[in-house]
């Protein structure tokens, strides 16, 4: 398999754990590159549900290499539990699960910090983000004040870590550091120099997946600005995330939802306060892996794709949840927007500008027929085909993998 990465295309949650877990049987080593457990990646294995957070999601193929590159977040304490969940669930990790000794670690002080910034901020300045503390440890790390993985193999981390929950307001961190203890003797036999270990592997011609976190639209630098996560969850992320470099990406899949959901605040144009919204969001099972929140639902985006395509460099779609539309009598995509009487087809940087964009729908009828018992792409409806057909002419980018049910089984792998 070519070197690949995965990113999401949208505002997030369009489906990346199941596709990261297909393309994953292919890969040799399966890294994250940026966010923390602010993701929420669902997998299904026939009765069996796993949501992982921080671990890749290639963890379930047992001969697989994991790694959270330089680029993550790690929270010590909900790492801990997920990989003791994992294990206790039959998963080994040891000799195959890898933290970058240079990621940056989220400490309780920085989720108090995230939960008081959003319940003190005025309403329309809230982010509405997942209170993980990843803003704040991200703001740490651009500050040169973060403290990394490493530091926890070392003696003296205790006094630094004091240091700095007195400096966030806290107490004089006792309890906290006795729980980092815990978290660092049981993680201290996973972190190591993963930028080495990469570097190792890529040399010998494994083939690595590069798992994105988020989605396009909430890139630092690249989304709806300030309504975004803090890290590069663009396909450029996964170089400065993972210490590969450029030339070592030979293929970018972009993760695309066959309609549009964000959780958080921030511009939707596509946004459905209506009944089909409702419909959306419950056929879906549209509520948020990590935080249960209800998920804001909207028809599917052309402008937002191409920009997605362009900014990543997007090879092919792997395009998720077709099955959701199945009840729609019609379906709409929007082609462009409409700002102060003028027709526009790229994404504005201004949020304020963004929020008052009216989308410019094409219709497309729907299928009103089950798709998820169908087992290969040209069994489906032809209305069903002709609107996927659509999505990919609209964005020029082709199709690679197409889902229609969260099941491995539920996946027509066409290019990918
Ligand atoms: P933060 O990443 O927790 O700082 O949240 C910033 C914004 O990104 C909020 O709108 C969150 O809802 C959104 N966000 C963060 N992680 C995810 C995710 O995995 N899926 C969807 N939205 C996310």
């Amino acid at each position: 398999m070519a070197n690949t990465v995965l990113v999401g295309a949208q505002w997030g949650d369009e489906g990346k754990g199941k596709v990261v877990d297909v393309l994953a049987r292919d890969a040799d080593i399966v890294v994250r590159y940026q966010g923390g457990s602010n993701a929420g990646h669902t997998l299904e294995l026939g009765p069996d549900r796993y949501v992982l957070h921080l671990v890749p999601s290639g963890v379930l193929y047992p001969e697989k290499l994991c790694v959270i590159g330089n680029g993550v977040v790690v929270d010590p304490l909900e790492l801990k539990q997920e990989a003791e969940a994992l294990i206790a669930r039959g998963i080994p990790l040891r000799g195959r699960f890898w933290v970058s000794d240079r990621a940056h670690a989220v400490l309780p002080f920085h989720r108090r910090q995230d939960a008081a910034r959003e319940s003190g901020a005025p309403i329309g300045q809230r982010l509405g983000t997942t209170q993980r503390g990843i803003g704040p440890a991200y703001a740490d790390k651009a500050h040169r004040t973060g403290i990394r993985m490493g530091e926890f193999l070392r003696p003296g981390w205790e006094d630094k870590v004091r240091v700095r929950a007195q400096e966030h307001g806290g107490s004089d961190g006792k309890e906290m550091v006795a729980l980092l203890r815990e978290a660092a003797e049981f993680l201290r036999s996973f972190i190591t120099d993963t930028t080495h270990l990469l570097h190792e592997q890529w040399k010998k011609g494994k083939a690595i997946l590069f798992e994105g976190a988020q989605g396009t639209m909430l890139d630092v630098d690249h989304g709806t600005y300030p309504f975004v996560t803090s890290s590069n969850a663009t396909a450029g992320g996964a170089s400065t995330g993972t210490g590969l470099p450029p030339k070592a990406i030979e293929r970018v899949v972009g993760v695309l939802k066959v309609y549009t959901t964000r959780v958080g605040e921030g511009p939707f144009p596509t946004e459905l306060k209506d009944e089909t919204g409702e419909l959306l969001r419950r056929r879906g099972r549209e509520f948020g892996a990590t935080t249960g929140r209800p998920r804001r639902c909207g028809w599917f985006d052309a402008v937002v794709a191409r920009y997605a395509a362009a900014v990543n460099g997007v090879d092919c779609w792997a395009m998720t949840k077709l099955d959701v539309l199945d009840e729609c009598e019609i379906l709409r995509v929007c082609v462009a927007y409409e700002y102060e009487g003028c027709r526009i087809e790229t994404v504005p940087a201004e949020a304020e500008i963004y929020a008052a964009c009216r989308p410019v729908y094409e219709e497309f009828p729907g299928w009103k027929t089950s798709t998820s018992s169908i087992h290969r792409y040209e069994d489906l409806p032809v209305a069903a085909r002709s609107y996927v057909e659509a999505l990919c002419r609209l964005t020029g980018v082709p199709l690679g993998l197409l889902s229609v049910g969260p099941d491995r089984a539920n996946t027509f792998r066409l290019a990918l």
